[in-house]
């Protein structure tokens, strides 16, 4: 990788969960971060856990993305930065079923705004943008693994569709920029940080499965469900592609890197960031009990409504184009998860 030059890199959402682990990474990369986040889903002492890890604070601008006067002040005060990642959206699937205009405001409109502030304050030396997607603008794809020319279905929730949406417009404008887009499509991110001081933190009854994994064992719920196990699949329970979210953070700085070195070679690039790997969901409960030493309290219920069987994806494109491969192993990951729990019940 190219060596970079201290550039100014934006992070929407940085005190997140995928976020305040690519500010990590930004930082350990000698990049100058700052993060704008209102802290909706998030915690203030990431900022300091994050300074805890790298030795260094990200500048924090506490705003709404959405909010067009405060984002163009932002703009019309640093002229300098270089590239923006955009993670500051909603995500849970269930949710945007049950308030989908909500999803939609919020997750339309911050692409939007930030596009629109980019475009009227062109800082003079910005490279592009780097957008949060999800394997699920893919749906239940025919054939897997799934590559980036796999066809997009319709989606299967609002929250999907907002990611479909958001790709299209940066597509689109793309013959009215000098710069390039990146969207990275994340396929199940899971795992912290190894020092556990920052990771996942759920709000309320966790929907993914990790969190109420570690939560289970930890005693703040009485007993995991897992959804099915009657797919068509080898033990019946569905399967992802469960990546190390510092695996997923690296692909941020290999992105931002291939953006301010101008090695695009399309105005917007679309990249699968998977492990290559499909695990299901009884795996994963195995490889918990493995690493924790200790048994997991679960039962088989029938299917959550919505779920795809398997999903899991070709990353050679990631791999070879961004220089950057997964390297965790999912024992690795469920490890480090629970030791972020662990750290989070002493603290
Ligand atoms: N699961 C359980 N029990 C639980 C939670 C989950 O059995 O308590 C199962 C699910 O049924 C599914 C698997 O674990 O089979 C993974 O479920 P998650 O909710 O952790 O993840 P999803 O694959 O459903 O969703 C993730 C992201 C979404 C994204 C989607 C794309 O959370 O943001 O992948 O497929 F849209």
């Amino acid at each position: 990788m190219i060596q970079n030059m201290g550039e100014h890199i934006v992070v929407t959402g940085g005190a997140g969960y995928i976020g305040s682990h690519t500010v990590v990474e930004l930082l350990n990369n000698n990049y100058q971060v700052s993060i704008i986040d209102n802290f909706n889903n998030s915690d203030r002492s990431v900022i300091d856990a994050i300074e805890k890890i790298t030795g260094k604070r990200p500048s924090v601008f506490e705003f709404d993305v959405c909010n067009e006067a405060s984002l163009q002040q932002f703009f019309q005060e640093h002229q300098d930065i270089s590239a923006v990642i955009h993670f500051a959206a909603y995500k849970a699937v269930g949710e945007s079923v049950a308030e989908p205009l909500k999803y939609y405001r919020n997750n339309i409109n911050s692409l939007l705004n930030l596009a629109e502030q980019i475009d009227t304050n062109k800082p003079s030396n910005f490279k592009g943008i780097v957008f949060s997607s999800s394997c699920t603008v893919y749906g239940q794809p025919d054939v897997l693994p799934v590559t980036e020319a796999t066809p997009m279905k319709k989606a299967e929730s609002p929250y999907g569709f907002t990611k479909q949406v958001c790709e299209e417009l940066l597509l689109n404008n793309t013959p009215n920029t000098n710069y390039s887009s990146i969207a990275l499509r994340y396929f199940n991110p899971i795992g912290a940080h190894p020092s556990a001081l920052i990771g996942e933190l759920p709000n309320g009854v966790p929907n993914n499965l990790v969190p109420y994994i570690t939560q289970t064992a930890i005693g703040k719920r009485e007993c995991l469900q897992v959804f099915g196990n009657d797919y068509h699949t080898e033990d019946g329970s569905c399967i992802r592609d469960f990546i190390h979210v510092v695996d997923l953070a690296k692909a941020h700085v290999a992105a931002i890197s291939r953006l301010l070195n101008e090695k695009t070679k399309h105005a917007f690039e679309v990249f699968n960031v998977g492990t290559g790997r499909g695990n299901s969901v009884l795996e994963v409960i195995a490889s918990f009990e493995k690493v924790s030493e200790q048994k997991l309290n679960y039962k088989i219920v029938g299917r959550r409504s919505g779920d795809i069987e398997k999903i899991y994806a070709d990353t050679s494109f990631a791999n070879q184009e961004l220089g950057w491969k997964a390297e965790s192993s999912l024992d690795e990951a469920m490890l480090s998860a629970w030791r972020w729990e662990q750290h989070l019940q002493s603290r």
